[in-house]
């Protein structure tokens, strides 16, 4: 399993719901903690490693602890408004600021296929907006403020070149 790295057209793609929480769906969420752990990331979206479905880890707080595994999430309330930066696994080296809800409501499933309701505030708000987004095909570079968008436009054109290089090879 690997990071999907933009431009990529799978994280442009929504994905399908999980209808059925199997061996595969189990296997990959333990592998994509793994991987997020790995390349110390906060969280991680199934289109990220190549798999469209939806299914998002998150550890926040990076403890390890309580559950990190949402499957179906979808944000139900929202309130207040925080800009902050924000960074993708799939973006190497771009960072942006980003108005995103100060706190949300999360309905989701674990993979005993319990129904969760999280609220979430801080980091993890922003993370699970962040992470829900990619379920929906949406990338951070799509919110930054246009001063971020601006000051990162030469990164992202080198990773759109460095993805045609690799596509031709
Ligand atoms: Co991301």
């Amino acid at each position: 399993m690997n990071i999907i790295i933009y431009p990529d057209e799978i994280l442009r793609q929504k994905t399908s719901p999980i209808e059925e929480i199997d061996d595969t769906v189990r296997k990959n969420a333990e592998d994509m903690l793994k991987l997020m752990y790995k390349m110390e990331g906060v969280g991680l979206a199934g289109p990220q490693v190549g798999w469209s479905k939806s299914l998002i880890v998150i550890d926040a707080s990076g403890d390890k602890e309580g559950e990190r595994v949402f499957i179906n999430p979808v944000i139900v309330e929202d309130e207040g408004i925080l800009l902050s930066d924000e960074g993708c696994l799939s973006f190497p080296g771009i960072t942006g600021k980003i108005s995103r809800a100060d706190e949300v409501e999360v309905v989701a499933y674990n993979l005993k296929g319990e129904q969760l309701k999280i609220t979430a505030g801080g980091l993890l708000s922003r993370v699970f907006q962040h992470e829900i987004d990619h379920l929906n095909g949406k990338l951070f570079i799509d919110k930054m403020t246009s001063a971020s968008g601006l000051s990162n436009a030469q990164k992202l054109k080198e990773l759109e070149q460095r993805y045609r290089k690799v596509r031709a090879s």
